[in-house]
Parts: structure tokens; C-alpha cells; sequence
């Protein structure tokens, strides 16, 4: 198989089977044990009734058959009506009960999962697709509680009917059943390598459906580069191929699933033939009543199918290992932001205007430097402009600035507090950005500016759209500011949409504003519109803007440029254009930019 490797790498990497069970029971599942408890008891209830059943089959020969009996068959068919009636409803109990503890796990499964992934670092998500979060937020979940449930009913209510069952033949006669059950023990290596084979399996099957989930998730959101380059009979083949694949594991996982039973099926016949032959003569011979024989026959009759079930306890609990290992993986994922390290500043009393301070920052990801030991400063109150080539590492160091990065070396301060002591929900309060990623959800354009401050008052609202100039197109709009913005701000121009990220950004006002290419998509006029707007609200503020467009930051108190991931120069405007340097070319490109507009 091609990629056994990782499989075998994943099994070796899957977590103890009793670690897991553990934990899902102690976090999940022990807070319901009074639930689990009943619906035990109507299991049992439900179980049981089969050794009744087959037991009364005896009476029914016995006392009303061969004797001919009328009187009797009146009062033996309501015991066996009787029975059946009991069964239907311990049944219906039983499986409602399992079912709302099933639901409740999975809910708080998923709300816990979300909330765990919500707060984990940006570095996984650059490393964990958004298809695969998916698939295990919604499938392994819902897979875990599933196989849960079943793997309970079938051990308690068929372990119970087994036991009734078996307890029936060995009262009717010891030696029938042990010829009964005389195959039993073959069958232990077979099913024992055959429970490994289909975890292997379930977890290949887990890694792939994960991976159709991914290429799903690209394909939707890229649907326009999808079509503009014509990919689409490329992405679909793909995908069939991983669709083929997946059906391929699924008639494996399948096929091993139904072995056990037909191994079971085969050993039992060889037992039937045995009592046939030998509890057959006994009644010839008179030693054993027909009802005996029914009564025995019907056990074993009934005996098939809960063992059946018993035996695909197993397997099931391998497919479900397989869920539970993923979702605890992510359960297990570290947030970088540790809550036990000593945090100084968890009052949000803390002066935010304080100077940014870089010390010999450093950014490595992967295998590449993506900032080199840089120092610099960003005094309090200040406007500081980034300037340089793209891919220089610009925006990473707003992000750094907020904790969604954090230094491979070096250390960032604020007010000579070092960031990584700052609760990031503190650090991020104070902090208004505009990132150059789309930061719209699929809501209305003014619940999109309330996001900047929840607590905002709609007067507010009004006032930063005015001020972002976002009332000024939404005004064209029937729906006015409360528009939907669809997904990812698909009905919005690029451009609109930058009007609605400053309109949430002027809403915050924080202390501290960082501004990642905001007017990037705005003609010049609205640009100088927007930077008039900023002027008034910024005033006092400290802020970090990067633009390339020399004319939003040539007033800035401090101009930074960066190359490859380092300061190449610093200063202020008229310093920097005497250096000659970078920032002297860049600004003579944008003169000639800008007298073509
Ligand atoms: N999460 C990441 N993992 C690996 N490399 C990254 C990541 N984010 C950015 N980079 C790389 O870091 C460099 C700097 O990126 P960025 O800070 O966005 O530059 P700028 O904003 O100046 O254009 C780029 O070469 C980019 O490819
Ligand atoms: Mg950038």
C-alpha cells in the first residue's frame, strides 16, 4: 500500500487505548453515570427477556403440545405476549436514554473542542487546515459519542441477553452446551489479529476523509481561481481519486467489521450439527423431553445475534478509538500563551502609551528567518511608518506586536514590560488593527463595525461609518448599513471593504493602532479623505502604519525601512531622502505612480 508508512507512523503516534477511554469517561461521560445506571437496568430488562423467551418455549411444548393441552395455551401464549411487551418498551427506554446522553457528550464535546480552538495560537492554524478542523469538529465528534453509544447498549443489553441465553441451555443440559461451544476458543487469535487490523485501517480511513474535508474546504473558498484557470476538471479528479480511496477503506473496514461474525457463524454450525446428532438420540431414545430440545434450539437460535453484536464490539471500539485519539490530539494541542506563567500586567490599568520597544527581535518559521535580530523603537504617541519591499516582513511585526507571533529570539516591551508577561486578551484590548487578511464575517456591514467594540452605542456605530466613509456607499444600498456583506465580504469592492475594516478600527480607538496597508484598494482621493478621518482620532495615539504609498506616511514622526527582515535605515522623511538609499528609490517610483494617476 503506498502510504502504509504513514499509517504505521500514525498508529505508533496514536494514544493508549486507556488513556482515552479514561479521559472521555472522567471529562464526558462519568457526569451522567445516574443515566447510564437506568438505562443499564432496561438493558438488562430488554436483554433478559430473551432467556425468558426461549425458556417458555419449553412450557409451550411441554405443558401445551405434546400433552394437547387447551386450557394451558391460552395462559402460556400471554406469558410469551407478555414477554414480548416487556422487551418492546425496556427497548424504547433504553435506546432514549442512550441517546440523550449521546447528544449531551456531543454538544459539550464541540462546544469544549471550539472553545479550545478558538484560543489556540495562530502558528496551528498555519499548520492544520480549516477542512480538517471540520471534519473532526463535526465527524469525529459525532463519531465518538455514536460508536459510544452502541459499543454500551450492545456489551450491557446483548452481553445480558447472551448470559440469559447460555444460563437457559446449561439448565436444560450441560453437555449440549458444551458441544454447543466446543469452537469457541479457535476463534480468540483470528479476532484478536483481525481488532488491530481494522484500527489500522480506521485510522487511515479518519486521515483521508480528513483530507476530502480539506480539499472540499479549498476547492469553496477558491472557486474563482478555480474557474478562472479552468481547474475544474483537475480539482474533481482529485477528488475522485480521494473519494476512491475512501470507498476502498470503507469495504476493508467493513469486511473486517463482518469477519468476526461469519467466523462465529461457521463455529456455530459445527456446534448445531454436534447437539443435532447427539441431543437428537437422547429424545429418540427418551432420555429428554421435545421441549427440552426446542426450548435449547430456540437459545441457540437467539444466542446468534447478540453474539454477533458482541463480537463487532471490538471493531467498533477500534473506530472509535480511531475519532477519539484525533479529537484528543487537538484537546492536547498547547496554547503558546501560557495562563500559569507569572503575568505582571493583568489590570488593564496599564499605561498603553507606553513605548514599543524592539530588542534584538528575531522571527524564524520554518526554515526561514523572516526577521533578523532587529531593534527599534516606537515611541509613545508617535506615528511610526514601515516601509519597504513586500516580503520583507512588515506585517509579521504588527503581528508580533499583538502576540499572534512570538520572537524566536528577543523580546518585545511595553513600557519596559516584556509582552509575553501580558495577558493577550489585555495586550489585544488596547490595540486597534486593520490586518491586510480579510477580516469580514458573513454579517451585516454594521454588525462587521461593531465587532471593534461590542459594548458600542449605535450613535457610535453611525459616527464611524461617517467618518470611514462606509455610509457614504451603503447609502446606494436598500438595505442600507445593514446589508450582509457575504462571505468573506464577497458583495463588497475591495475597496468597500477596507472602509468597513478602518470604520471598526476608528469604533475600538485604542491606545495603540495598527494599520497594515489599510487604503491599498482606494483611489487617492478617498485615501486623503480617510487619512483626514484618522488624523482626528489618532491624535496622541501611537501607531505603527504600513503603507507603500509614500505620500499617506511622508508626515510620520518616524519612518522605518525594512529589507529582507532587517532596519535598513530610520528617520524622518527629509533624513532618509538624503541617505540615497531604498527609501529614496521608492519614493521617486512613487512620484512617477503618482503623476499617472
Ligand atoms: N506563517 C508563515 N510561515 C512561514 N513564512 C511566513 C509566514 N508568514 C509570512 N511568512 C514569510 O515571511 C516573509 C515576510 O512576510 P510579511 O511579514 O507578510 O512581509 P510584508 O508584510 O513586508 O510583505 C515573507 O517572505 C513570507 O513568505
Ligand atoms: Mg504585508
Amino acid at each position: 500500500m503506498k502510504n502504509s508508512k504513514l499509517i504505521e507512523n500514525s498508529m505508533k503516534n496514536a494514544n493508549d487505548p486507556y488513556l482515552l477511554i479514561k479521559w472521555y469517561w472522567f471529562n464526558y461521560f462519568k457526569k451522567y453515570w445516574f443515566f447510564l445506571i437506568l438505562g443499564i437496568i432496561f438493558m438488562g430488562l430488554e436483554g433478559s427477556m430473551l432467556g425468558l423467551l426461549s425458556y417458555s418455549i419449553k412450557s409451550m411444548f411441554d405443558e401445551v403440545f405434546v400433552p394437547s393441552n387447551q386450557s394451558a395455551l391460552i395462559s402460556v401464549g400471554l406469558i410469551i405476549f407478555f414477554i414480548f411487551f416487556l422487551r418492546s418498551l425496556a427497548g424504547l427506554i433504553q435506546r432514549l436514554i442512550v441517546t440523550w446522553v449521546g447528544q449531551k457528550v456531543e454538544k459539550s464535546l464541540q462546544q469544549n473542542l471550539l472553545e479550545k480552538l478558538i484560543n489556540l495560537d495562530i502558528a496551528f492554524y498555519d499548520k492544520t487546515s480549516p477542512g480538517i478542523l471540520i471534519e473532526r469538529m463535526r465527524v469525529d465528534t459525532r463519531l465518538i459519542t455514536s460508536s459510544a453509544g452502541t459499543i454500551f447498549m450492545t456489551l450491557v443489553k446483548d452481553g445480558i441477553a447472551l448470559i440469559s441465553l447460555i444460563l437457559v441451555t446449561l439448565y436444560i443440559d450441560f453437555k449440549w452446551t458444551l458441544i454447543a461451544f466446543i469452537g469457541a476458543p479457535i476463534l480468540i487469535i483470528p479476532i484478536f489479529l483481525l481488532q488491530k487490523w481494522i484500527r489500522k485501517t480506521s485510522i487511515e480511513n479518519r486521515n483521508i476523509e480528513a483530507d476530502l474535508s480539506m480539499s472540499l474546504d479549498e476547492i469553496f473558498h477558491g472557486i474563482s481561481i478555480l474557474k478562472l484557470y479552468s481547474l475544474q476538471t483537475y480539482r474533481l479528479s482529485s477528488f475522485k481519486n480521494l473519494l476512491e480511496k475512501v470507498r476502498k477503506i470503507k469495504l476493508k473496514i467493513e469486511g473486517g467489521v463482518a469477519s468476526t461474525p461469519a467466523l462465529i457463524d461457521f463455529i456455530a454450525g459445527i456446534g448445531f450439527l454436534g447437539v443435532m446428532i447427539f441431543g437428537g438420540s437422547q429424545i429418540v431414545s427418551g432420555e429428554k423431553s421435545i421441549g427440552d430440545f426446542m426450548a435449547f434450539f430456540t437459545a441457540m437460535a437467539l444466542i446468534f445475534e447478540p453474539l454477533r453484536r458482541l463480537s463487532n464490539v471490538a471493531g467498533n471500539i477500534q473506530i472509535m478509538l480511531a475519532s477519539a485519539d484525533k479529537v484528543y490530539n487537538l484537546f492536547e494541542e498547547k496554547v503558546i500563551f501560557n495562563k500559569n506563567k507569572k503575568v505582571t500586567y493583568v489590570n488593564k490599568n496599564i499605561n498603553f502609551k507606553g513605548d514599543i520597544y524592539f530588542k534584538n527581535v528575531t522571527l524564524i518559521k520554518g526554515k526561514k528567518t523572516i526577521l533578523n535580530n532587529i531593534t527599534f523603537l516606537i515611541p509613545s504617541g508617535q506615528l511610526v511608518a514601515l516601509v519597504g519591499k513586500s516580503g520583507g516582513g512588515k506585517s509579521s511585526i504588527l503581528k508580533l506586536i499583538t502576540g499572534i507571533l512570538t520572537p524566536s529570539k528577543g523580546k518585545i516591551l511595553i513600557d519596559n514590560v516584556d509582552i509575553s508577561l501580558i495577558d493577550p486578551q489585555v495586550l489585544r484590548s488596547n490595540i486597534s488593527v486593520i490586518m491586510q487578511e480579510n477580516q469580514l464575517f458573513d454579517e451585516t456591514i454594521y454588525e462587521n463595525v461593531k465587532i471593534g467594540r461590542l459594548n458600542a452605542t449605535k450613535s457610535e456605530i453611525l459616527n464611524a461609518c461617517n467618518l470611514a466613509h462606509v455610509s457614504e456607499f451603503t447609502n446606494k444600498f436598500s438595505e442600507k448599513l445593514f446589508k450582509k456583506v457575504g462571505p468573506r465580504g464577497s458583495n463588497l469592492s475591495g475597496g468597500q471593504r477596507q472602509r468597513v475594516n478602518i470604520a471598526r478600527a476608528l469604533l475600538r480607538n485604542c491606545p495603540i493602532f495598527l494599520l497594515d496597508e489599510p487604503t491599498t484598494a482606494l483611489d487617492y482621493k478617498s485615501e486623503d479623505l480617510l487619512h483626514k478621518a484618522f488624523k482626528q482620532v489618532i491624535q496622541n495615539k501611537t501607531v505603527v502604519y504600513i503603507s507603500h504609498r509614500i505620500s499617506s506616511i511622508k508626515n510620520a514622526d518616524k519612518i522605518i525601512v525594512i529589507k529582507e527582515g532587517k532596519i535598513l535605515e530610520e528617520g524622518k522623511h527629509n533624513n532618509l531622502i538624503k541617505n540615497k538609499s531604498l527609501y529614496y528609490d521608492l519614493y521617486n517610483l512613487h512620484k512617477i505612480e503618482g503623476k499617472s494617476e
